[in-house]
């Protein structure tokens, strides 16, 4: 399988980063491989709303460090989005990923019944960490943006939520968080 691994937080050795590693690391041993885009690196802007992905191209017209991601997500089988909550969201970093995806869907999107370019049946793996420790709070993220990949023909999601964490690296004393996404490795890659 491949797989493509998208950091959002600026904090390289983060939670979300370390809660996605586990994951990968499970998957690369299982035999796929892994792509992993630390966003923040990258010199990217958010959708223009050109709407050129809607009549003259099938891909985004920007030529920025995102048109490699696009691609490498147009090509996986996995998808590992991992944020930060910050201000009860996904990262600016991944937003303004998840905007350009816009080029993924067809100029009749709003009516056709297949309404995205890319293959369907992908897995998308969402890892979400927040310093409040209140489950409920900030509960309303994944189920938000899980909708928008569902439309877009992912067919399986998984969410691995680490609830407070604050600094970087304590996510690391949750040996239930890392062994869930040792788990989940395992649940897509189908292994015992
Ligand atoms: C700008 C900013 C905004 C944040 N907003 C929230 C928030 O709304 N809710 C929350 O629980 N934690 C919030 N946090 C805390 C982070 O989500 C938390 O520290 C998380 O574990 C960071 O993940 P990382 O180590 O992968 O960067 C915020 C942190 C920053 C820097």
């Amino acid at each position: 399988m491949n797989i493509v691994c998208l950091l959002g937080s600026p904090r390289p050795q983060g939670n979300s980063a370390i809660v996605s590693k586990r994951f990968c690391d499970t998957a690369e041993g299982l035999g796929s491989e892994v792509k992993t885009f630390a966003l923040n690196k990258l010199k990217y802007r958010g959708c223009q709303a050109c709407m050129t992905c809607k009549t003259r191209l099938d891909r985004c017209v920007l030529k920025d460090d995102l048109s490699e991601v696009l691609e490498a997500v147009r090509e996986s089988d996995i998808l590992v989005i991992a944020s930060p909550t910050y201000y009860g969201d996904l990262s600016s970093q991944l937003k303004a990923f998840i905007d350009r995806t816009f080029s993924f869907l067809v100029p009749d999107y709003q009516t056709n019944p297949n309404p995205c370019r890319i293959k369907p049946g992908k897995k998308l793996v969402f890892i979400q960490t927040q310093a409040e420790p209140d489950e409920n709070a900030f509960s309303d993220v994944f189920p938000r943006y899980e909708a928008f990949f569902k439309w877009y023909g992912f067919d399986g999601t998984h969410l691995i939520r680490a609830c407070g964490v604050v600094d970087a690296g304590e996510v690391e004393t949750h040996k239930d968080i890392l062994s869930l996404a040792e788990e989940t490795a395992k649940t897509i890659l189908k292994q015992p």
